[in-house]
């Protein structure tokens, strides 16, 4: 992640809108894409997150059973990104698609360019008669646009198995680079605990989207979801839990460094979380000297928060955060550790600040950065703090003003509105599975999540201070990557399209067209979604 997301220069050149864009040949009717009042998506732009630029023309490119997919240079990475790409096509399209170093003007093309204006993530995909050509600066932002070519592809080739086809991707250029560098969605791993296999399944869906950043929830009151060497009943006693009374789990070091290597593989950095000096039950549980009494706490496999707490006062208590620590950063290739902070509020006031302070302490010393919820701000935030706002609108003003003055002073935010961007709230309807999520931030529909700025949220903070933002989801009530999926689907999509897509893209209309059209991808891929009524879904995904 880089420590300020810089603006690219596509992004404040001339930008073709794509809700203004109006017609083009490709831009088929037969989407089922609804609205009246918005002009048609042309076929090129039909992608979530919508592009910085998109020039679409008449003549397109189709993959045939003699297309290369190209990748000259020799780069490593470059060129796993390219059998990334070959592992996706070649089951429904039945081709050979050789992956090859050779050059040449044909086929699909993964090219690295240093090209200054194309940043660490954009790239600029160009479609035509002979090929289609991705070029980037950087391996992310091939992968980035082999995520376009995918949306640009017929849904079916989604599929695992051989397809008809014709394999057409629409004529023109894109050329695209994100608003912000930190794009987000976090997994809380603790309340239900979610195997490897479900983790890798939803890293595969954020990967979709462009989303760059996993955040692991592996520690809460219910369930503790990470071996440490040095504490090792944190996951054998506080790992035997789970919200409801399940079984719980934890992830072996081994299964976890698989897990941050398989997010690497889609681009993404994971960011761990162990929540402190609250949400720590499962810890006292496992171990009673850390409680000032030192008598063990119940297992809890209930609901409510803000009832636990780490002894502040007591040297023992560093003990635990420094081994912890320095376990979790030694897994940890990324640069950031997030350290919780919330709702901390069986913690003494005046003993929060101090906690906070000596846990920050320990992240800096193992060399990485502090990330904490927000009450961060009303403590000490140390140099290069992230802090992660989850207020809403009913969240008082010194709250929000905490957090504008933590951001003046230099720490960077990120945004995860509860009411917009916690992928747990409820819609206002009932969903096909009955009773998933919960509603205190209120209900949220998909519009709702989609139509804010994540720019101009918080009155005061400076644009810059924004590192981007995050889809949080809880798990209090969600136990199946099904019930994820119809939490996350189809709001994941718009909090990814505001963390990437320019402002100047944003638009209600334009956006439900083109999320209707990713409906019958989530089919072919086997993702149960919510048909919310304020999205014409297509009739083929009924
Ligand atoms: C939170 O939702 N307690 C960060």
């Amino acid at each position: 992640m880089n420590p300020r997301h810089t603006r690219s220069s596509l992004l404040v050149g001339s930008l073709l809108l794509i809700a203004a864009t109006g017609v083009s040949c490709f831009a088929d009717s037969g989407d089922g894409g609804g609205a009246a009042s918005a002009p048609a998506v042309p076929a090129l732009g039909r992608v979530i997150p919508a592009p910085a630029s998109v020039t679409p023309h008449e003549v397109p490119y189709r993959i045939t059973s003699a297309t290369p997919i190209r990748v000259p240079g020799g780069s490593r990475k470059a060129r796993e990104v390219a059998d990334y790409l070959a592992d996706v096509l070649r089951p429904s399209t039945g081709y050979a698609l050789p992956v090859t170093a050779d050059t040449g003007a044909d086929g699909i093309r993964l090219l690295l360019a240093d090209e200054a204006d194309l940043g660490t993530e954009g790239y600029r995909l160009e479609s035509g008669e002979r090929a289609v050509t991705i070029t980037a600066r950087r391996p992310a932002g091939l992968f980035h646009g082999v995520q376009t070519l995918r949306q640009l592809l017929p849904p079916a080739v989604e599929a695992r198995t051989a397809r008809p086809g014709p394999w057409t991707v629409p004529g023109g250029t894109v050329r695209d680079a994100p608003r912000y560098a930190y794009r987000g969605a976090m997994l809380d791993v603790a309340r239900h605990f979610f195997t490897v296999d479900e983790v890798k399944r939803y890293i595969d869906q954020l990967a979709l989207y462009k989303v760059n950043t996993l955040h692991l929830h592996l520690s809460d009151d219910q369930g503790w979801r990470l071996a440490v060497d040095s504490w090792p009943d944190l996951a054998a006693k506080g790992g035997a839990t789970e919200v409801g009374g399940g079984k719980g789990g934890y992830y072996t070091k081994d299964q976890y460094r698989e897990l941050v290597r398989y997010a690497a593989s889609r681009y993404l950095e994971v960011i761990p979380e162990i929540d402190m000096p609250g949400h720590t039950n499962a810890v006292l549980t496992a171990y009673p000297k850390l409680n000032c009494d030192g008598e063990a706490r119940e297992p809890y496999t209930g609901t409510k928060v803000g009832f636990s707490s780490l002894c502040v006062p007591e040297e023992i208590t560093y003990d635990f955060v420094d081994d912890v620590i320095r376990e979790l950063a030694e897994l940890t290739p990324g640069e950031v550790i997030h350290i919780g902070g919330d709702e901390a509020d069986a913690t003494p006031a005046d003993e929060y600040a101090t906690f906070m302070d000596r846990a920050q302490e320990v992240v800096n010393r193992y060399g990485k950065r502090v990330m904490g919820w927000h009450q961060l701000a009303g403590a000490r935030p140390v140099d290069g703090a992230v802090i992660q706002y989850w207020g809403y609108d009913e969240t008082g003003d010194a709250e929000r003003e905490e957090v504008v003055r933590a951001a003046r002073e230099g720490a960077e935010v990120v945004l995860s509105p509860a009411d917009r961007a916690y992928l747990d709230m409820q819609y206002p309807e009932v969903t096909d599975i009955p009773y998933l999520g919960l509603e205190w931030a209120g209900k949220v529909d998909v519009r709702r999540s989609y139509d804010w700025d994540p720019g101009a949220y918080l009155d005061g903070l400076p644009a810059d201070a924004v590192l981007g933002i995050e889809a949080p989801l809880w798990t209090e009530t969600l136990s199946t990557s099904t019930e994820l999926e119809v939490m996350a689907f189809p709001r994941l999509p718009g909090l990814a399209e505001l963390g990437w897509s320019p402002r100047s893209t944003h638009d209600w209309d334009a956006y439900r067209q083109r999320l209707a059209a990713q409906a019958p991808r989530w089919d072919v891929l086997g993702i149960r979604y919510h048909r919310s009524p304020q999205v014409s879904w297509p009739a083929s995904a009924e």
